[in-house]
């Protein structure tokens, strides 16, 4: 969602004739677009807004957006005091303002629009991968979570709107679409006629336009898995085999702390109903250790899911306290030590599944995308289906964008292959 948000930003700013420069000391704009879901995250805004106050221009203007900028609102200001603007994750099309008015202080951090979408200029020349948003904010509140306050309640976009955007970017270049929301299966609207369109609805109509080839979404909610939903995989072949389904915990009690009322069984149920759909499918998940009160039978019963469900590409992270949630007022909050000891257990055995998966991969053809050249320029970057970089030798003339390549080589991070055509 950030890249996507710095993309629209960077395009409403190239419009107004500026140009990227990757010199803080040259810029005479410096945003930060930044993410408050750790508390390292946030942590790293303060440093890097620390050092950049340092190295820029003197009358450069210099602000963040973005969920820090609505967790920390004008609090941002006292601790940083040459910032010029404050945007929050659904104000940051105020921008011009600061543009037109450089000589004030511009704090906005209201929640409860979608204008963003439709007030920001769309890039004239898409990437091959777009992001599409399709909903933002999320109704689940989640004990741990913060991203309910910084991006707030679940808004759907119109569903034409959605499309408009998916016409646009197939006509200038992109080949793989993401749709986006922070519960993007959660997508719900209903239009002046009454009839309401759903996530399976957008992935059937963007299917049918030629030029994308591929289709995705990210990140889904368990329970929002619904059937039409994973019918989808089943009957459109342009959706990729490759889902990313957070559990967050193995343990029955924690997701019930964690405000996830779903039972374990009904989520290897969806598994099991996604495999049906798709033989070939892979899932990955977030995982949080450490939340308040995660005993070691609770970990052992994390560890024991991932075993389960055989996660490819995952990610995790030790549970971070965040101000306006629930979880950071809980008792029984786990020292750094355990934390630690168990974020190591469970990404060494998280590494040695990616792996397991990777050389299973051997002597597959898998129809990957280019993303471009290594740094030697002797090699060529593809990504398969399932996210993993393929690296292949340089080819003469033009690379193809969507090559079969034969995978002839793996290892923990990433495969090697041949172009087949
Ligand atoms: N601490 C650690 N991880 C968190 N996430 C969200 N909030 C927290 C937190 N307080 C993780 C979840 C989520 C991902 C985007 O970030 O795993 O799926
Ligand atoms: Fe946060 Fe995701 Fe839970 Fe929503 S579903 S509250 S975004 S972790």
């Amino acid at each position: 969602m950030n890249v996507y948000d710095g993309q629209r930003i960077a395009a409403m700013l190239t419009a107004r004739g500026m140009k990227q420069t990757d010199n803080i000391s040259d810029a005479d704009i410096i945003i930060l677009n930044t993410c408050a879901v750790r508390a390292k995250a946030t942590d790293k805004v303060f440093s890097a807004l620390g050092r950049i106050r340092n190295a820029k221009k003197p009358d450069a203007l210099f602000g963040i957006v973005g969920c820090v900028a609505r967790e920390s609102g004008a609090d941002a200001f006292r601790r940083i005091p040459e910032l010029n603007f404050v945007l929050g994750p659904q104000s940051y099309h105020k921008l011009p303002e600061i543009l037109e008015n450089p000589d004030i202080k511009l704090l906005n951090i209201d929640l409860g629009g979608l204008e963003k979408f439709d007030e920001l200029p769309q890039m004239e020349k898409s990437p091959a991968v777009a992001y599409i948003p399709i909903q933002e904010g999320c109704n689940h509140c989640c004990t741990y979570c913060i991203v309910p306050y910084t991006r707030g309640r679940e808004l759907s976009r119109p569903f034409n709107d959605v499309i408009k955007d998916t016409v646009h970017v197939a006509n200038t270049g992109a080949i793989e679409i993401c749709f986006l929301g922070q519960n993007v299966n959660g997508y719900k609207y209903t239009d002046s006629d009454g009839k309401t369109y759903k996530l399976s609805d957008l992935i059937r109509e963007a299917a049918k336009l030629e030029a994308i080839k591929r289709i995705r979404f990210t990140s889904s909610y368990p329970t929002e898995m619904t059937d039409d939903l994973i019918e989808m995989f089943k009957t459109e072949p342009k959706l990729l085999p490759f889902l990313n389904l957070p559990i967050q915990s193995g343990s029955q009690n924690v997701l019930t702390r964690m405000n996830r009322p779903y039972s374990l069984n009904l989520y290897i149920d969806i598994v099991d109903k996604l495999k049906s759909a798709r033989s070939d499918i892979q899932i990955s998940s977030d995982f949080i250790v450490g939340f308040p009160g995660e005993t070691d039978e609770d970990f052992e019963q994390t560890m024991n899911i991932a075993k389960r469900v055989k996660y490819i590409n995952s990610y995790s992270f030790k549970y971070s306290p965040r101000p306006h949630t629930a979880a950071a007022l809980m008792p029984n909050q786990i020292p750094e030590k355990v934390k630690a000891e168990r974020l190591a257990k469970l990404d060494s055995y998280l590494n040695d599944l990616q792996r397991e998966f990777n050389t299973s991969c051997v002597g597959k053809t898998l129809t990957c995308l280019y993303e471009g050249s290594d740094k030697t320029g002797k090699h060529l970057v593809y990504r398969t289906p399932y996210m993993q970089q393929c690296i292949t030798d340089a080819c003469d003339g033009i690379a193809p964008m969507l090559a079969q390549i034969e995978i002839t080589d793996a290892n923990k991070a990433s495969l090697r292959g041949k172009i087949i055509k």
